[in-house]
């Protein structure tokens, strides 16, 4: 697996790109559209990106009140076209900045995942990027190969709004590179291949 992988707009997923082994990291209690009958309520990640998920997880959650949970990882094709179906009727075309054309998204690769919190007992169904916790995950989550996929002020260069939900797995030692560039996944791979030209 490709953990460097750039899934958007313009990126395709490849059936070759496609995760080999799933991992469940959490039950999907929440479900933006119902699960149809292919589908289990487990929230799958690729076996490497769900180890450390779930480090990340387990250290946060061990010294914080407010706890992290999983909301979304692996999205089939199928699973995607009817989230952004869901979302075109209810928001019409602001939808596609915020949902991605089933293929575009890196949910496919099972290397991404939503997450949301539970403070005093009570799930938080939207994430706004202000919550100390987040605040707080955004700055260590490269420690454990993830980054922050979609942040603010990046939204031209990655298509997309801000997303303080959305973290995507890119090994250990990429995740540190782009934390420390202050640069996206897009921008990191745009300079390397201007390196190797
Ligand atoms: N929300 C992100 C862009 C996705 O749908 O993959
Ligand atoms: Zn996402």
């Amino acid at each position: 697996m490709d953990y460097e992988i750039l899934i958007n707009k313009d990126n395709l997923i490849q059936v070759d790109q496609l995760p080999k082994k799933l991992t469940a990291v959490g039950k999907n209690i929440h479900p933006t559209v119902s699960l149809d009958e292919n589908e289990t309520d487990d929230i799958m990640l690729e076996e490497r990106a769900a180890y450390y998920f779930n480090q990340m997880v387990n250290d946060f959650n061990r010294t914080h009140k407010v706890q992290i949970v999983p909301e979304s990882g692996y999205r089939s094709i199928e699973r995607q076209r009817r989230l952004l179906k869901f979302y075109f009727e209810k928001e019409g075309e602001k939808a596609f900045d915020f949902v991605a054309l089933p293929q575009t998204s890196e949910h496919h690769t099972g290397l991404a995942i939503d997450i949301s919190l539970i403070a005093n007992g009570k799930y938080q169904s939207k994430i706004t990027g202000e919550e100390p916790e987040i605040q707080e995950l955004m700055e260590i989550c490269h420690q454990y190969g993830f980054i922050l996929r979609y942040p603010k002020g990046k939204e031209d260069i990655t298509g997309y709004t801000y997303e303080p939900w959305h973290y995507r797995f890119v090994g250990l030692e990429l995740a540190k590179r782009i934390k420390e560039s202050g640069l996206t996944l897009e921008e990191m791979k745009e300079s390397e291949k201007v390196k190797n030209r």
